[in-house]
């Protein structure tokens, strides 16, 4: 059982308020509240150990870079990937793709098919059409129903022995839906396909076993875990990565470099050219550890049940509709009230102090699908509660009063 009082006061930023009301945080999708405990990793490194990795021999360094590694083999760990050289740190999940994306360009040719679903954000569909652009393939759409779900019948229909790649995200950021990408992957990998799954949304929420899954990429960003932005990673089976080119030139990715003739670093570094962000890397490992103690079993239950409390107290609400009802959804929940703009009710909630997203989610296809320009989003965390829930029905009651 998770004690959300005290683990709410891990985050000072609860604390606040904003136009004088205490803050209510319900756009956890976008991105996650940090902890004490990671912002006081972040301090600590800036005030006693800040140096450049893997380049000098001093003992700063030295400090630095066993942080920095350490930090890698926690997450290796905690996605159970076979060797620690399989994670790349990146900037972020959108990073992630972009360079898998740009690595594809060398390995596939015109006439390929590259498969993505109608579920997917903008990251994970714009980095494919560029590759298609500079190649040739072709891309392909697994469509989903009207309760946000994806046709599986349709997909298998889509697969061939001229489908080299297939790219879901494990949740979807705009409606919560959680994909079967278990035989999702399976059937990508009997066409002989490769399979990428985008886990910006899943990592909150579940831990991912990406040896169980047998996926071939995994890609996700700490600043949805509790950690800060500007950083993520990108998790590749070691004969995929040793497969793709590097993606940017430049120090720390190389083994020798000549006028004549360079030659690469191995896995990781020759997909980590420049400085990373040290601080990053070290603070992601640590909201790991933060998430790990509380437990993602304990989470999962948890946040189901703010899930099913928050959509049984927003279907009360005449003429409010939510977007998304698949079977198995996190907490997220999509909503429209009749034809007010989903904008103008947001813009009345943060007067309240309540923190949604409106507008596409950067998944305008979804909107598409819908018909409709945008939603209400409230994204849920373990660190919310059914309290706050009641506050935002109320606000939420009075924007509608307001506006109609
Ligand atoms: N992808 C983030 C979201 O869904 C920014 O809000």
């Amino acid at each position: 059982m998770l004690d959300v009082q005290k683990i709410r006061k891990d985050f000072p930023i609860l604390n606040r308020t904003v136009n004088g009301k205490p803050l209510i945080y319900f756009d956890n999708a976008a991105t996650s509240q940090t902890p004490q405990q990671v912002i006081d990793v972040i301090v600590d490194y800036y005030s006693n150990y800040n140096a450049n990795i893997h380049r000098g021999v001093h003992s700063l360094s030295q400090e630095a870079t066993d942080a920095y590694e350490q930090a890698r083999i926690k997450i290796q760990k905690h996605f159970n990937a076979k060797h620690s050289y399989e994670i790349i740190y990146t900037a972020g999940t959108t990073h992630s793709i972009n360079l898998v994306a740009n690595g594809f360009s060398s390995l596939l040719k015109k006439g390929d098919e590259i498969i993505v679903s109608a579920l997917e954000h903008h990251s994970n569909i714009v980095p494919w059409q560029m590759l298609c652009e500079r190649t040739g393939a072709i891309l392909k759409v697994i469509p989903m129903n009207e309760n946000g779900e994806l046709i599986l019948s349709d997909y298998d229909a889509l697969l061939n022995e001229h489908t080299k790649l297939v790219f879901v995200n494990h949740i979807s950021n705009a409606l919560g839906t959680i994909n079967p990408i278990e035989s999702i992957i399976e059937k990508a990998h009997a066409v002989g396909a490769a399979v990428l799954i985008d886990g910006a949304q899943s990592c909150p929420h579940l831990k991912p076993d990406v040896q169980a899954l047998d996926v071939d990429f995994y890609v996700c960003s700490a600043h949805k875990i509790c950690g800060p932005t500007g950083v993520g990673m990108l998790y590749g089976k070691e004969e995929w990565l040793n497969k793709l080119p590097p993606y940017q030139g430049g120090g720390e990715m190389i083994a020798e470099v000549s006028f004549e003739k360079t030659t690469y670093a191995g896995l990781p570094h020759k997909f980590e050219a420049g400085t990373p962000n040290i601080c990053g890397g070290i603070a992601f490992g640590a909201a790991l550890d933060y998430m790990n103690n509380i437990g993602f079993e304990n989470i999962a239950k948890y946040e189901n049940e703010l899930l099913a409390y928050g959509t049984e107290q927003l279907l009360k609400i005449e003429g409010l509709k939510i977007y998304g009802t698949a079977k198995e959804k996190t907490s997220v929940i999509s909503f429209n009230v009749g034809t007010i703009h989903p904008y103008d009710i947001g813009t009345i909630l943060d007067k309240m102090g309540i923190a949604v997203r409106t507008g596409h989610h950067c998944a305008q296809p979804i909107m598409d699908f819908y018909k409709i320009p945008g939603t209400i989003r409230a994204s849920f965390m373990f660190y919310n509660t059914k309290e706050e829930i009641d506050t935002f029905i109320v606000a939420l009651k009075k924007a509608i009063m307001m506006l109609s």
